[in-house]
């Protein structure tokens, strides 16, 4: 059953009674606001009173900008939907509320985060606030150690595994991020002048094993509750609060990948204020802030903590990188550098991005501390 704007009323007030949210006589009317690839999103409101609103969101069994012709199961929404769950349980504040799930029709229903702004806005802007960082350095902090393996007994580890085996999603970014990117294909793209780099990358064997690595890493190990699209577009803020949307990539996975998208985005905002030195300062300082407020609230064994977060820091570092080099010339490109108007600055600017991030992946294992990895840029 695939919703519209005049279905949605009808659809909301049949279950108004396990939504709890808007009395049985309402007059609703729904609005799209989804600006996404994948999914129709839409606001609904009381038309007596406006601000009595949620948000609804339906996956149809097909990519939403490229239409039928594109199928992807819309369970997609069923990881989006349990994983909101999770979320609520370890860290409530850092999401918005789940008012409804609807499985058979790939629809959540949940809390509007009506006045918040996408952190990517705010970063293009210029706008970094140093709060954003430590929620969500806490929000993975709590979660990624809630749910890590060596935190549960093998019963509650192995249902993780199964309630997060998201593995047509992991398999997209697999491609999408660790293996397309770096070989021909139809859907990368990239600035006139980028050409010789990009062969660069492609033929440069030793990179091309770290990413393999990587790739392999991101697919096989299974330590906690991976978001899976952590991006600056993932998350919603205002005034000082953040919350986690779209987890709909969520899987049981190498946590570090969370960190390393979140970081990868702070640092294409980075380099996208080239000239801007307080702006820069900022974003190095929201980096550093993100690790100390997760190593904070990261609860295991001491015996296992130094350990653990070593490793999540060097797959993080690493994944950053990956994430970089792919945001400029694979099929996702950022607002933050797309923006950029002088085709002369935007060209040096992805440049240093992709050296950059050519760093990261190589160094990962070098780069022994957050402090160290901001001091490189
Ligand atoms: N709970 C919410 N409250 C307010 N706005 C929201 C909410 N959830 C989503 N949005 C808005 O709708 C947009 C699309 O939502 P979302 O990212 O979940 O959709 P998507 O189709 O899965 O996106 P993508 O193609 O990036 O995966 C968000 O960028 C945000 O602007
Ligand atoms: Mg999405």
């Amino acid at each position: 059953m695939e919703l519209n704007r005049e279905t949605i009323p009808q659809y909301l007030q049949e279950r108004h009674l396990e939504i709890g949210f808007f009395d049985s006589d309402a007059e609703l009317i729904s609005e799209e606001i989804g600006d996404g690839n994948l999914n129709f999103v839409y606001r609904v409101y009381d038309a007596a009173r406006p601000t009595c609103s949620v948000v609804v969101k339906q996956a149809p069994p097909y990519i939403k900008i490229l239409g039928p012709d594109y199928p992807l199961p819309p369970d997609r929404l069923t990881y989006e939907s349990r994983s909101l769950k999770i979320y609520n349980q370890f860290a409530s504040q850092a999401v918005p509320t789940q008012h409804y799930f609807d499985s058979d029709a790939a629809v959540i229903v949940m809390e509007d985060l009506r006045g918040y702004r996408l952190l990517r806005d705010n970063l293009v802007a210029g706008i970094v606030d140093i709060t954003v960082p430590e929620q969500i350095g806490c929000f993975m902090g709590k979660v990624h150690s809630q749910t890590y393996t060596e935190n549960l007994d093998s019963t509650t580890a192995d249902k993780y595994r199964e309630d997060f085996g998201n593995t047509v999603m992991q398999s997209i970014t697999a491609d999408y991020v660790f293996t397309f990117p770096f070989m021909e294909h139809e859907t990368n793209f990239y600035s006139d002048g980028l050409e010789l780099d990009v062969k660069r990358l492609k033929t440069d064997d030793v990179f091309l094993q770290h990413a393999r690595n990587l790739k392999s890493i991101f697919l096989t190990e299974q330590h906690g509750l991976t978001h899976g699209d952590l991006h600056t577009g993932s998350i919603m803020v205002k005034d000082d609060a953040a919350k986690v949307i779209d987890s709909e990539f969520a899987f049981y996975g190498p946590v570090g990948f969370d960190i390393g998208l979140f970081w990868a985005n702070y640092l294409l905002s980075y380099f996208s204020h080239t000239g801007n030195t307080d702006v820069q300062s900022e974003i190095k300082t929201a980096i550093i802030q993100t690790w100390e407020t997760y190593t904070e609230e990261f609860e295991i064994d001491p015996i296992l903590k130094t350990r653990t977060l070593n490793t999540i820091f060097h797959e993080a570092v690493g994944f950053a990188g990956m994430e970089m080099l792919r945001r400029i010339i694979g099929a996702a490109h950022v607002k933050d550098i797309e923006s950029i108007q002088d085709k002369e600055k935007k060209l040096s600017i992805e440049t240093n991005i992709l050296k950059f991030g050519l760093f990261l992946v190589k160094e990962r294992k070098n780069i022994t501390t957050v402090y160290k990895l901001v001091e490189s840029l």
